[in-house]
This record gives structure tokens, C-alpha cells and sequence, in this order.
């Protein structure tokens, strides 16, 4: 029996017809209706599909986990939400990581769950999760499904995303034929799991643990490696006594928690991704992080852990080498390590007894990948509410640069004319593509990564500017500007670039700028008008309604409490009917 309140209290400890009812349900689950109430009912969410490889091994997880809630005395129940599978879902996943957020908040407002235990994967999952939990504020966990195993082709590892951009390169300057390229696509995908080098699933997994609600050390273990089974077991026992300790996410997800994950972002080389999802989880708690802060932040943190795409190992490295405990304790003295977790420890006692076993792969403070500033924020006449560059995965040489812009009204323009032989694109040229932000599409897909023309890969060249309103894969490389706000749609100056403008990016100065006069600006503004939207219905129309722009974290705007008052999670009454 609970010693405290329960919020399914409500459902089962009464003793008239509706308790009777609520308890016999449980019955046909195998649950003796005498000995349900007082008992902590934990809601397992499990997002496995087959609609998405990685998260299938949550399937087994869910198991375990189930086991653990009994073994302490709980009872778990398993919930669905929308499979949020990175790899199918087109045009964009991103909306959809709010739709599984308020799946997950009105299932637990409308039924008897006392607790709850997340299981998460791929890129948007873990953030939606995180998001639900803030705005319920009952006691969670969460684990993740862990990276996939390497991947080897002709004896060389190959990372499932990052490698492939760069073999799909290759094989588009004529290096790879086409029997290669066939022989290489059988290799990609080596089991069930999460992407496996530093893209967004990984980081939002390791950011999760950094902000306490994953348990210590687990955001790395491999998919397939028994003490991932362990960990799924553990958190459905920890989550029945995060209830008896009514232990809930406002007192984990702190402001100084927020902080640790931003300093953990840049330690880690993490994915661009990573800073909508932070303000969308903080912004569910009435936390503000503005981008300056972002900046700010990583302006004093190196980049100390060397994996794909800004360095050379892969998760399994990065786990083997100590994972994150490793990481917090090189970077202790720029850390809150007060902040609680799960666990119920704070992150100082996590930390103290962590070590690192592979210097190659976390390296020490003093002799970092990148000296500081692996994620920058940019400001200037052509993002005048910011702009992201993972300066980490770009070529030094194009982070002060000024050139020509090439624009492409739209990603199909895009497509269509990056190959041409007629596209008039020097090293020296900036591609500028718009219409691809929250609103529009909607949903800001990945397509900020515009290949390198042809024309040039055949020159060896293999980076040139890119910027736009949309996001890139955590997964990929270059001198890449993105979620640029405001985004075109809406009238943000990057609806009026034209063709021949030069625009000067200067990291050094934090600076993105149209070289035009402001009378120009203005006058190019005043002749525009927003292209026509082609969703009328369902929730792509919500969502264009409602969300929020990038620098915003593309949250839906009702979702995110305007005042104290409007965090308080509203349960149901559960009457007679
Ligand atoms: Fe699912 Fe990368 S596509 S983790």
C-alpha cells in the first residue's frame, strides 16, 4: 500500500458502484480487485511501431519495465502514442512531436496514472515525452531505446546517417557506381536502435539524462546490450518510489538544469535540433531560454567528445569511454551539480565516481575537439530573431565569408535546379533557400543541408554557405545556417532575397546579414505578399495556426503557459458515469 495520496485514489479506493467498476476492469488485466487500491498505477508509454526500426527494441524494454512497477509494488499499465519514426514520416516529423505531447497529456489527465514511465527513441520522441511530462507534472522517467550496433561495408565502420551523406557525395561526383551504392544501402542498418553517431536522436537522449530525467549513465548503452534490459527494469521500480516520494519533473527540469543540458549540448558536438526541443520543454515549465543564453553558453564550453559528424567515433565509443557521467565530471566546475534527478541523487553524487576510459574518444578540458562555441547563434539584418550554425561541423574556411546568393523559392526549385548545368555556382556563392520554415511546409523538415551542386563536387569542392528557414539532421555536416527567424512565410527578410544579393556571415561577429539598404529592405517587404497554403484541414492546419517560430521552439502557442497559474495541470472529475 502507497503511504501517500494517490491520484488514482480517485478511480479505485471507493467503495461504490464506480470504484467497483474501475477495479473489476483491472480484473480482466489479471489484477485481484482487492488488492488494486493504494497500489501506485504507473503508465508505461510505448511509442514502439513498426513503423520505426528504432524504437522496436521498446517492445522488449517494456517488459522489463512492466516487471520492475510490479516488483515494487506497483501496477503498470502500457499506453500507445504515434509512432515518431525519422526516418519515414515526410514531410517533417517536427509537428507531430507536439501531437505526441498531448497524446501523452491528455492520456494521463483523463485516467488513473500515478506515475509514469517514457520510452523513447528517435529524434522527436524523447522531446515529446519531455514536453508531456512538464506539462502534467506527475512523477516520470524516461529511457531510451539505445544507439543501433556499427555497421561495417568493406571492412570500414559506417555510420547509419553521416556516412551515407557522404558516400551519396560521392557517389554524385561519379567516385561510387551504381552496384556500390546498392551494396553499401545493405549495410546501413545493422538492428533496431536509434541512429548511432551524435545526430539528434542520441543528443536528445544524453540531454535527458543531463537534465535528470534519465537515469545515470544510460543514455548510451547500446540497444542490443543486456544492461539497457536492466536500466528498463530499474526505471519501472524507481518510478513506483518517484511517486511515494511525490519526486516530479518541476523539481528536476530546474532553470539550472536547463542550463547543465545547454553546457552538455555544446560538450558533446550535439545535433542543431537540440535548441527548438530545450525551449519547448522549458518553455511547457514557464522557463525562458532565450537564444543569447544558448550563445552565451557555449561561448565558455569546449567541445571535449569526439564523435560523428563533428568528430570520428560512434556511440558504442562514446558508452565504452564512460558516456555522459564521464562528460559532466571533465566539465564539473561549469555545471550546477546540485540539480536532482530521478534517482533522487543529485548530479554531484552521479558524477563524482564517474571516469573516463577512452581520452580519444572524451577528451580532457584542456586539449578539446573545439575550443568553444560548437553551436552559434547568429543575429543580423537577415535573421533578426536568430539563426543557428553548428560552427563543430563546418569548414573553417567558409565561417567568415561573404559571397553571392543562388535562391531557391521552395525545396522543389531546389531539387530540381542544384544539378543543373546551368546553375551559375562558384565555391564563393551562397545558397539561400526559403519556404521551408514551421509554417510553411509546415514543420521546418531537414532539408537545410542543400546538396553541394554537382558542378562543384566535381571540382573536390565539398562545402559552400547554405541558409535557410528549415533544419538540418543532427547527422550532418557543412557551413549550414539554419532555422533562420522569422521564417519566410511569414515575412521574415528571407523572403526577399533575390538571386546576385551578397550576404556576409561572420561567426567571429555573431552576424548574418543582407547587404542591402534598409531602404531597399524596406521597400522589397512592402511588395510581398505570403505564399498561398495548401492545409486546410486536420492538424497540419492546428499547427499552422498555432506554432511558434524556431527561435521559439516551435511549440504550438496554447500549450505553453502564459503564467504560473496556467502550468497547473487541470485533472478530470471522475463522476458516476
Ligand atoms: Fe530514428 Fe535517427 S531516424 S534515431
Amino acid at each position: 500500500m502507497s503511504r501517500v495520496k494517490l491520484r488514482s485514489d480517485e478511480w479505485f479506493a471507493r467503495q461504490d458502484e464506480v470504484g467497483v467498476r474501475h477495479r473489476s476492469v483491472l480484473a480482466t488485466l489479471g489484477f485481484d480487485p482487492q488488492f488494486v487500491a493504494g497500489r501506485p498505477l504507473i503508465g508505461i508509454c510505448n511509442p514502439a511501431s513498426e513503423f520505426n526500426n528504432c524504437e522496436m527494441g521498446l517492445n522488449e524494454l517494456v517488459q522489463m519495465a512492466k516487471r520492475g512497477v510490479s516488483q515494487a509494488g506497483g501496477i503498470p499499465l502500457e499506453f500507445p502514442t504515434m509512432a515518431l519514426g525519422g526516418e519515414f514520416i515526410k514531410p517533417s516529423d517536427l509537428p507531430y512531436r507536439n501531437l505526441v505531447s498531448m497524446d501523452i497529456e491528455e492520456t494521463v489527465r483523463a485516467n488513473p496514472i500515478d506515475g509514469m514511465v517514457m520510452l523513447s527513441g528517435c529524434d522527436k520522441t524523447t522531446p515529446a515525452q519531455l514536453m508531456a511530462a512538464a506539462s502534467c507534472d506527475i512523477p516520470a522517467i524516461q529511457l531510451a531505446a539505445g544507439p543501433k550496433a556499427s555497421c561495417y561495408w568493406r571492412g570500414q565502420e559506417v555510420s547509419a546517417a553521416t556516412d551515407m551523406w557522404k558516400y551519396w557525395d560521392d557517389y554524385r561526383a561519379g567516385k561510387l557506381g551504381v552496384e556500390d551504392w546498392q551494396e553499401l544501402e545493405r549495410c546501413l542498418s545493422c538492428s533496431y536502435g536509434t541512429c548511432n553517431e551524435m545526430g539528434t536522436a542520441s543528443t536528445m537522449a544524453i540531454l535527458s539524462e543531463a537534465l535528470g530525467m534519465m537515469p545515470s549513465g544510460t543514455s548510451s548503452i547500446p540497444a542490443n546490450d543486456s544492461r539497457r534490459r536492466v536500466a528498463a527494469e530499474a526505471v519501472g521500480r524507481r518510478c513506483v518510489g518517484m511517486v511515494e516520494e511525490k519526486l516530479r519533473p518541476s523539481q528536476i527540469m530546474t532553470p539550472e538544469a536547463f542550463h547543465n543540458a545547454i553546457r552538455v549540448l555544446n560538450a558533446i558536438g550535439g545535433s542543431t535540433n537540440a535548441v527548438i526541443h530545450l525551449v519547448a520543454i522549458a518553455g511547457r515549465l514557464g522557463i525562458r531560454l532565450p537564444l543569447s543564453l544558448f550563445d552565451e553558453i557555449a561561448q565558455s564550453t569546449p567541445m571535449i567528445v569526439n564523435l560523428k559528424p563533428s568528430g570520428r567515433f560512434m556511440m558504442e565509443h562514446f558508452h565504452r569511454a564512460g558516456g555522459l557521467p564521464a562528460v559532466m565530471r571533465e566539465i564539473a566546475d561549469l555545471l550546477h551539480l546540485d540539480c536532482l534527478t530521478v534517482s533522487g541523487k543529485t548530479q554531484r553524487q552521479h558524477t563524482q565516481t564517474a571516469r573516463c576510459y577512452d581520452r580519444n574518444v572524451i577528451k580532457p578540458l584542456d586539449q578539446p575537439i573545439f575550443p568553444s562555441g560548437a553551436l552559434v547563434v547568429l543575429k543580423g539584418s537577415l535573421a533578426p530573431c536568430g539563426a543557428i550554425l553548428k560552427a563543430s561541423a563546418a569548414s573553417e574556411r567558409l565561417l567568415n565569408h561573404t559571397g553571392p546568393a543562388i535562391v531557391f523559392e521552395n525545396y522543389q526549385e531546389m531539387l530540381a535546379k542544384i544539378d543543373s548545368p546551368d546553375l551559375d555556382v562558384s565555391p564563393e556563392s551562397i545558397l539561400v533557400m526559403r519556404n521551408t520554415g514551421p509554417r510553411y511546409v509546415p514543420g521546418m523538415p531537414e532539408w537545410g543541408a542543400i546538396p553541394v551542386p554537382t558542378k562543384l563536387l566535381k571540382q573536390g569542392i565539398r562545402d559552400i554557405v547554405r541558409i535557410s528557414d528549415s533544419r538540418m539532421s543532427g547527422t550532418s555536416f557543412g557551413t549550414v545556417v539554419l532555422h533562420v527567424a522569422p521564417e519566410s512565410a511569414i515575412g521574415g527578410p528571407l523572403a526577399i532575397v533575390q538571386t546576385g544579393d551578397r550576404i556576409r556571415l561572420s561567426v567571429a561577429e555573431r552576424r548574418l546579414d543582407l547587404l542591402i539598404s534598409e531602404q531597399e529592405m524596406r521597400d522589397r517587404l512592402s511588395r510581398w505578399s505570403p505564399p498561398p497554403n495548401a492545409h486546410l484541414r486536420g492538424y497540419p492546419r492546428l499547427y499552422i495556426e498555432h506554432v511558434l517560430q524556431a527561435d521559439e521552439g516551435c511549440d504550438l502557442d496554447f500549450l505553453r503557459p502564459t503564467s504560473k497559474e496556467a502550468i497547473r495541470f487541470v485533472p478530470p472529475i471522475v463522476g458516476r458515469s
